[in-house]
């Protein structure tokens, strides 16, 4: 296969015979990475609360690649229970992990003034709560085993530069990279890479992007919905639209020997909208 045509089916072995665990994997870009991720050789679990999804995401998986292994696990990851029993289940049924893409997020879109207290502590539950308690499952057993292993956050844009009317996810999505910057330090030692990803906006497949949220973010610019994604688009370098492919490349670029030397940093797959300095 050339390269070129390497980059466009996302078909490559970079991760064969790798043991991969998404949260989050049950919609939009966790089902991306997901499939990304099965396509590059990997084994993966995906694992979220919505079981429906989840299953969804495995079937959708298997009909494009017939010999993908995968497992379907419920769980909320802000439960400690079921992320220990989660991971427990791959390790008893794949006998390690090497992989891990915390993605289960939410973005409740409220001006500072509007945003009930509830909403706040929920965010910070599943983005931030839910990165930790995934990550530390996986490198614990990372850790045994002794071969390395790769984590990444998937943070966002706003993670780096704020964005109006998204105080708890302008917190958590920057509160994922500084943590994840802290366990390359504590994990490095024991060939563990940790990096975060941060996308631009990805509309494709994606529940946060309902009518709802465009809405909310069409009265934010003082446009109409429909003009949203081309709004988004002209505010991007390369004038065009992210898709779940795109972050899945560059998860699986993130976790492949090609970033041996990779770690505690922040790779910003958002077709050029905020420069990392
Ligand atoms: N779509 C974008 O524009 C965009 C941009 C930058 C970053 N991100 C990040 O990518 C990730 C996925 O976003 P998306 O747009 O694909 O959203 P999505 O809503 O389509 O997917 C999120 C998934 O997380 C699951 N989930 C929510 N709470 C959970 C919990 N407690 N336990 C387990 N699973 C839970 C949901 O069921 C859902 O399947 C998020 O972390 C988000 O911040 C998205």
């Amino acid at each position: 296969m050339s390269g070129s045509e390497e980059l466009r089916t996302g078909q490559c072995d970079d991760l064969k015979d790798k043991r991969a665990v998404v949260t989050g994997a049950g919609s939009g870009l966790g089902r991306s990475i997901a499939a990304g991720l099965s396509r590059a050789g990997a084994t993966v679990g995906l694992l979220d609360i919505d079981a429906e999804s989840t299953e969804e995401t495995s079937a959708i998986i298997k009909k494009e690649q017939p010999i993908a292994q995968t497992m379907a696990i419920t769980c909320d990851v802000t439960n400690e229970t079921d992320v220990e029993k989660a991971f427990g289940a791959l390790l008893k049924k794949w006998g390690g992990l090497d992989i891990l893409v915390n993605a289960a997020g939410v973005a409740p879109a409220y001006r500072l003034v509007d945003l009930p207290v509830d909403k706040w502590r929920s965010a910070l539950e599943v983005n931030l709560t839910g990165y930790f308690l995934a990550a530390r499952a996986a490198a614990k057993i990372m850790i045994k085993q002794g071969n390395g292993g790769s984590i990444i956050n998937i943070s966002s844009k706003s993670g780096l530069q704020a964005s109006k009317d998204n105080t708890a996810y302008n917190a958590t999505k920057a509160g994922e990279i500084h943590m994840a910057r802290g366990w390359a330090l504590e994990l490095g030692e024991y060939g563990i890479r940790v990096n975060s990803i941060c996308p631009g906006n990805v509309f494709e497949g994606s529940k946060i992007w309902d009518r709802e949220y465009i809405k909310a973010s069409a009265k934010k610019y003082g446009i109409k919905p429909e003009e949203v994604i081309p709004y988004y688009v002209s505010r991007t370098a390369l004038k065009c639209e992210i898709k779940g492919r795109d972050i899945a490349n560059a998860v699986v670029f993130m976790c492949s020997d090609k970033a041996s030397t990779i770690t505690g940093q922040t790779l910003v797959a958002d077709a050029g909208q905020v420069m990392v300095r």
